[in-house]
């Protein structure tokens, strides 16, 4: 932010804090007030059930508002894994509303499932599809949606549906005279036919006797200005909402991102929650304001069902919460369902956005692992990433020079802290032209890459979006004169400031932009690079540093002269989409690549990692990671992490060592830091703290084949790595707001100490008849209790479930790439019944082999004093090194006298053992057989 805040401090920033001026209010936005002033009540919108058109799986039905008497058309499919998606369009737009392409949010045409019609009764159509029904209320529109006969959901129970259909422009006779011409020679906006009168036969021309009313104007309908930027709306009032219910659900969840708690608030007296990505400095904890990245997906879930609602529109949008005891008069007929008392919990929720269409997909669960699938299905899953990738990441803002580079991986070697990969931010290249050296500094890439290979260690260098106007720039003047760049609303290169000074941005909405970028990762077009370099798309909300909100004004223009209003929130996806294309196309697709964005949207998970930007040095910062990843995780980006200590400021060496362990647990495990901030590798804290730090990341290293194994989960399951607690114990009410622990798989519970001077933590072990064991000391907890644990500096509090077993690897190396075929040891914790259950997933951990089966699976398990491994899956041709040369089982009541291994020749063979009576800890040395074979361990 250095350049930026001398540039341009008079407009934007002072570096103090976040700059709330510079992002618009709901009061300071239009169609936000318009949505948020509505009142419940009866809505307009009434069902024709007379032109209801039925397939095998989707219903077509007429919706007439009552009021404008503009016609829509209400389409639901029934989809398979127990999803419904509703779609409301306009029957005879004068104009194409924006409908995301498939591809890009929905990984493929959904697959559909028989819909069955029960007929019209009263006044309802209703519906099956599997165990699941929906209503649909004709007068006026509601829709209804139950598990097993339970209502669940609900669409425009409150009557909130406002659609604002297209409309030709007013005439506008201000001061903006000038601009709107400029908006008559738009070639952008699709024709209506027919010349109507008062038209002169010609788009967009003013007719003059239908000026837009006060109101209209107060309303911020046809032109809207914040800031002294003015938004010139060449096509009006085009935005979506409606409300949805969720009856019996005190809680919601997800619609990240919001630096906010995982329970999602009521918004009475806030804002709503925005989505619409933004690159906001210096981030406010708490509060509903949009970041970086959005993802319209929510998640409603009490003790007996998990709902979903993803909402795909990728324009700006905003939702209201609130939680009520249910009002039962707004659901009268829905209350026909409901039985018990009358204090049944219910959150309502209000969704609007600025354009698009309206187009929600209702995932029924009914719990959360089926509402994953769902969501996973719909958007696709996060691809195993390499093993490398899991490791530890140094970075900062900046490694100066080869030098640098060099000296930070030897000494990280020197002080004994794996690393396997180092970074390179925006100073590394000629002037911010990205896929560029700074010379002078980096004379010898392909050297340093060279080097860092030698250890198996990668360099991830950033690679923006924004484009330096330079015609010394081949990246640049090969855009431009291939016509690749986004456009302003008088149809020429947008030019905008971002770090290089004066830049565009190539539209990447156009799927031949896309290829054209994924093309400049080549190694003969980037230059100096190499098969161990990665990249990271940051600004790619996108940041603008001179325009509104610090982004694109909302009427520039992309692919078909789609307004950026229609699509700002999938822009950044698609950088990190193509950058992704771009690495898997260098390997001829046989590499698994890496790619770190900022922003984000649903369906980035399939193209890599993200992290939450600039978070602060601050231990409220450390305490917010836990509810943001939370939030990612519930939403599909399952490849998540914070910066490690704190992106701004100089956070203390205790607040380091403490960010460290917490990160331990969590996904993307990448330390970084401002330029103006103090140099703090680990090996430059003092060293108690640094022990504290190396302690932490060698243990994160010992824990990666866990890791590894949640990744395959989570690409073949959709289930999250970090889990909240109720993910996994999804009946216990008690847990459903808890955010300050969470899970790592089913086996790790977490409590991270994020106070400053903390030596002991109150944590609440979950699970009625669970038994929980220190990862450290082995010490036992049991389950439904609050228990406080000591937490001296060099503790990170996280326990093992009983019943589980997790593979960890113990053998300390300079980077992960070296433990490749390293041995693995196996800790075995037992539950109430002394079972335990695990798996161990080994494949060639970089390449996409796996997907033609090259892997081994196996699944262990303890039971009747037994420990075997039976092969799930064994690829033709895989191998592997790998084998078990230690095996801990927790939860020993007395000490077996003898332990034999059979193996896979069915040989018997002695092995050694150690017993702790105190902490019923049995050790059993060198079984020494392979991961992929069967083999058991008998005690006796
Ligand atoms: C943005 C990024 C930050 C990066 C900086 C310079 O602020 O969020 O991570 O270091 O830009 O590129």
């Amino acid at each position: 932010m250095r350049g930026f805040c001398l540039l341009l401090a008079v407009l934007f920033c002072t570096c103090l804090g976040v700059h709330r001026e510079n992002f618009r209010t709901c009061d300071q936005s239009g169609f936000c007030k318009r949505h948020r002033s509505l009142q419940p009540g009866n809505s307009d919108y009434v069902v024709q059930a007379s032109s209801l058109r039925l397939s095998k799986t989707s219903l077509m039905v007429d919706v007439l508002n009552t009021k404008s008497d503009v016609r829509f058309l209400l389409q639901v499919y029934g989809l398979q894994h127990g999803i419904f998606r509703v779609k409301l369009v306009e029957a005879e737009p004068i104009r194409q509303r924006y409908e995301i392409p498939i591809g890009v949010t929905l990984v493929a045409e959904p697959e559909q499932a028989e819909l069955v019609y029960h007929g019209e009764v009263s006044g309802q159509l209703k519906f099956s599809l599997g165990d699941n029904q929906m209503v649909i209320n004709t007068n006026p529109l509601r829709i209804d949606f139950l598990i097993n006969n339970e209502p669940v959901s609900s669409l425009n129970a409150q009557g909130l549906l406002k659609f604002e259909h297209t409309q030709e422009k007013k005439g506008w006779f201000s001061s903006r005279v000038s601009s709107l011409f400029s908006f008559v020679s738009q070639p952008f906006r699709a024709k209506k036919e027919e010349t109507e009168e008062g038209v002169e036969g010609e788009e967009g021309a003013v007719q003059e006797d239908e000026k837009p009313s006060d109101d209209e104007r107060d309303a911020g309908m046809w032109e809207e200005t914040f800031k002294g930027f003015t938004d010139s709306k060449p096509n009006g009032p085009t935005s979506v909402g409606v409300d949805i219910a969720f009856p019996g659900f005190r809680y919601v969840y997800g619609i990240p991102e919001h630096a906010d708690s995982f329970a999602l608030k009521t918004t009475k007296s806030t804002d709503p929650y925005r989505m619409y990505n933004l690159d906001v400095f210096e981030y406010e904890l708490y509060n509903p304001m949009a970041l970086y990245g959005h993802i319209p997906f929510m998640v409603a879930h009490n003790d007996k069902h998990t709902v979903g609602v993803f909402f795909q529109n990728a324009a700006e949008g905003w939702i209201d919460i609130q939680s009520n005891i249910a009002d039962k008069s707004v659901f009268s007929n829905l209350a026909d369902f409901v039985t018990g008392n009358n204090d049944v919990p219910q959150t309502d929720t209000h969704w609007f956005f600025e354009d698009g269409i309206i187009d929600i997909f209702v995932l029924l669960g009914p719990g959360p692992k089926d509402v994953f699938k769902q969501y996973a299905s719909l958007t696709g899953n996060t691809p195993l990433p390499p093993l490398w990738a899991i490791a530890y990441h140094q970075c900062r803002w900046n490694y100066n020079d080869q030098d640098d580079v060099r000296t930070v991986d030897q000494t990280m070697d020197k002080f004994d802290i794996p690393f396997d990969v180092i970074w390179l931010d925006i100073e590394h290249t000629d002037g911010k032209k990205y896929f560029t050296w700074d010379g002078s500094r980096f004379g010898d890439s392909v050297e340093m890459l060279r080097n860092l290979s030698s250890k198996g260690r990668k360099l991830v260098t950033i690679v923006d979006p924004h484009l330096k106007r330079d015609d010394n720039y081949e990246t640049y003047t090969d855009a431009r004169n291939q016509g690749l760049l986004v456009k302003n609303k008088d149809g020429h290169d947008f030019d905008g400031w971002c770090w290089p000074g004066s830049s565009s941005w190539p539209d990447f909405l156009d799927p031949k932009v896309r290829e054209w970028w994924a093309d400049q990762f080549s190694l003969e077009k980037y230059k100096g690079s190499a098969n161990n370099l990665y990249v990271w798309n940051d600004m790619n909300e996108p940041s603008v540093f001179n325009s509104p909100e610090i982004t694109f004004p909302k009427d520039v223009r992309h692919l078909s002269g789609v307004e950026n209003r229609e699509v700002h929130n999938i822009y950044g996806m698609l950088v990190h989409q193509a950058t992704w294309d771009g690495l898997l196309k260098r390997s001829n697709y046989k590499e698994r690549p890496f790619v770190l964005t900022r922003a984000f949207f649903a369906g980035s998970q399939r193209s890599g990692a993200v992290w939450t930007g600039d978070n602060m040095g601050e231990w409220s910062h450390l305490k917010m990671t836990v509810p943001m990843m939370l939030s990612l995780n519930l939403a599909g980006i399952h490849f998540s992490g914070a910066d490690i200590g704190g992106f701004f400021r100089n956070p203390d060496s205790q607040l380091i060592a403490r960010w460290y362990q917490a990160a331990i647990f969590q996904p993307f495990f990448r330390a970084h830091a401002h330029i103006d901030t103090k140099r703090r590798e680990p090996y430059l804290l003092p060293e108690d703290h640094m022990i504290i730090a190396r302690d932490a990341i060698k243990k994160r290293y010992s824990y990666l084949p866990y890791w590894y194994q949640l990744f395959y989960e989570s690409e073949t399951t959709g289930m999250p790595p970090m889990r909240s607690l109720w993910m996994e114990f999804p009946s216990e009410a008690n847990i459903f707001e808890k955010d300050d622990e969470f899970m790592t798989g089913s086996a790790i519970l977490v409590k991270p100490v994020t106070e400053e001077g903390q030596t002991s933590v109150s944590v609440y072990f979950p699970g009625k008849d669970v038994v929980w064991y220190d990862i450290d000391t082995y010490e036992r907890y049991v389950g439904q209790e609050e228990r406080t644990v000591e937490a001296p500096l060099s503790k990170l509090p996280a326990f093992q479930k009983g019943g589980t077993i997790v593979p960890r690897k113990m053998r300390g190396r300079r980077s992960a790439s070296l433990t490749h075929n390293d041995p693995i040891t196996l800790i075995v914790c037992l539950d109430k019944n002394g079972k335990a259950d695990g798996q161990v997933y080994v494949d060639d951990y970089h390449s996409y082999e796996y997907r033609q089966g090259s892997y081994a699976l196996s699944h262990l398990s303890f039971h009747n004093f037994k420990l075997e491994n039976n092969l799930v899956h064994l690829g033709k041709d895989f191998s592997t090194k790998e084998w078990v040369e230690r095996v801990i089982v927790v939860g020993v009541n007395t000490e077996p006298k003898n332990i034999h291994l059979i193996d896979a020749d069915h040989n018997k063979v002695d092995l050694s053992h150690s017993y702790d009576s105190q902490t019923k800890v049995l050790t059993i040395r060198k079984p020494g057989v392979n991961v992929a074979q069967k083999w058991i361990i008998n005690l006796h």
